[in-house]
């Protein structure tokens, strides 16, 4: 359900993000925001999610990434800041403000989610590593961290971090294990096959 905090977000958002792929971030720009609310919305249904929950989800969903344009190495942290500075404004309750940004916080790699919030929030993110347009998405990516840092990133490069990053790739929802795992085995299998 879309209730009033959760459409503020998103064009509060929205907003800030609107201009990212014109700037050269290709890949963390509105449309992946998108792309993740929707594999969210889809998660929360098929985990049983209540509408009191979604809301927190959603709300993480739309700020999870909107720092990445000013830290792309520490965006999660000033992320999570700037949706708490909008919902104190928001009058928004603070427990549910911490609880926010947990869910933000957990989009960083290295951080394992602790609940089904959580774990939603890390499955929605990391959703087109067991898709099919993967390879695309992952073109998106390279181009967009050559423009951040100017320099350019060779195809072997490239390969070895995409394996290593597919291999290290865990899903956690029983929906996400069982209709992505599958493609995500292929996207490593071929992936080795470029790197041999
Ligand atoms: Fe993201």
């Amino acid at each position: 359900m879309i209730t009033e905090i959760v459409f503020k977000s998103k064009n509060y958002v929205e907003s800030i993000m609107k201009d990212n792929k014109k700037n050269g971030y290709y890949y963390h720009c509105w449309e992946h925001i998108l792309e993740v609310y929707d594999r969210a919305k889809y998660l929360i249904e098929k985990e049983g999610i209540n509408d009191d929950l979604s809301e927190i989800i959603f709300i993480a969903i739309f700020f999870h990434d909107v720092a990445y344009q000013y830290d792309f190495k520490n965006h999660e942290e000033l992320s999570s800041k700037m949706c708490e500075d909008f919902l104190l404004k928001n009058n928004y309750p603070k427990d549910r403000i911490d609880i926010i940004k947990s869910i933000i916080i957990v989009t960083k790699p290295i951080i394992k989610p602790q609940n089904i919030l959580e774990k939603i929030m890390k499955d929605s993110d990391l959703d087109n590593l067991g898709r099919k347009d993967f390879f695309e998405k992952g073109d998106l990516v390279k181009k967009e961290l050559q423009n951040i840092t100017g320099k350019k990133i060779s195809d072997q490069d490239r390969n070895l971090t995409i394996y290593n990053l597919l291999c290290n790739t865990v899903f956690y929802t029983d929906t996400q294990r069982k209709e992505r795992s599958q493609q995500l085995q292929k996207n490593i299998l071929a992936i080795k096959k470029l790197l041999n």
